[in-house]
């Protein structure tokens, strides 16, 4: 079992400054409670006394159900607050609706929110620990951390692997932060999309742009294939969906002319046939759904890292 528990930071707001130690240390826990998770008895007594406020502001199904679990395995006191159905509908504030509930002893906050630097926000002004749920365009770091556990089971050390991130990296948190994270485990990062969804500083962090997708399926150990974000679009970046899908979708047919076969992986909600086939996406090249496996268990690291850093509990 490992022993050392010491993170730099007593949040997660991104990966952009958590040293790789930090990294490498949350992944070898969430290995020990993947084991754990897969016990008959799953619970484990860590974070008994302990309590985790989950405020989604914005939509999700994965990261608010996998959250949940990973605190309920972990045997922390959990308050659930969905802004469509709270006071914020009355026009509370952000600031109000935490003050109220860190008023009633609440020592984790996990928060997501449609606005980027919210959870720095937070930080900077409560005394919990607050874990970023995914912000706006800006970060989604235990995304990327889940990303790259599976990554890890799958191919092994990142170390030198290449990686690229096909689709909508203008509009994606969790590209930023699998960028930041998979650089600092060694890992090679490109980009694949249209070029109006590229970022166009996007070279200033070192990741390189293989505009044909066929090219950087080529390249690839393994491609993320990322949702095209209708919902964040204020205008049309690409022709259609019919015309995006023929150029960048990720489909059986591309993927028989590789000589070699990358991981396919998606962070979900997926739109079948746009960014890639029902064919694809269901097949043993994909890891989607151990990707959601697993972010219960790297969930799991990170709340216990944290807390661990305000309780002497030790795990079981
Ligand atoms: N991957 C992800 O963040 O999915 P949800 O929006 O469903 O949480």
């Amino acid at each position: 079992m490992p022993r050392n528990t010491k993170l730099q930071s007593r949040h997660l707001l991104g990966l952009q400054h958590v040293p790789a130690d930090d990294l490498h240390l949350i992944l070898h826990w969430a290995g020990h409670f993947k084991e754990v998770i897969n016990r008959p008895i799953k619970r484990v007594p860590s974070l008994r006394d302990i309590t985790i406020a989950n405020l989604f502001f914005e939509n999700s199904t994965r990261t608010r159900l996998s959250f949940e679990l990973a605190e309920k395995r972990l045997s922390a006191d959990v308050v659930n607050f969905a802004a469509s159905n709270s006071s914020v509908k009355k026009g509370e504030t952000l600031t109000d609706t935490v003050n109220n509930i860190l008023a009633m002893k609440v020592d984790v906050v996990v928060i997501r929110h449609a606005d980027a630097g919210v959870p720095q926000f937070l930080a900077d002004r409560v005394p919990a620990h607050i874990v970023n749920a995914g912000d706006g365009t800006h970060e989604h770091p235990t995304q990327a951390l889940l990303d790259a556990f599976t990554m890890q089971e799958r191919i092994g050390s990142l170390e030198g692997k290449n990686i690229v991130i096909v689709g909508d990296i203008l509009h994606s948190r969790v590209a930023l932060s699998n960028i930041f994270g998979l650089q600092k485990l060694g890992a090679n990062v490109a980009v694949s999309g249209p070029s109006t969804l590229i970022p166009r500083a996007i070279h200033e962090l070192g990741v390189e742009v293989i505009p044909n997708v066929d090219d950087a399926l080529a390249w690839a150990d393994v491609a993320n294939v990322l949702r095209v974000q209708h919902e964040r679009m204020d205008r049309a970046f690409f022709p259609s969906i019919r015309e995006y899908h023929n150029r960048y979708g990720i489909t059986m047919d591309r993927l028989k002319r590789l000589e070699k076969v990358p991981l396919i992986m998606h962070p979900g909600p997926i739109n079948r046939g746009v960014e890639l086939t029902s064919e694809v996406a269901d097949s043993p090249h994909a890891a989607i759904l151990n990707q959601v496996e697993n972010g219960v268990a790297v969930r799991m690291a990170v709340l216990y890292l944290l807390a661990a850093q305000s309780t002497t509990t030790d795990v079981v």
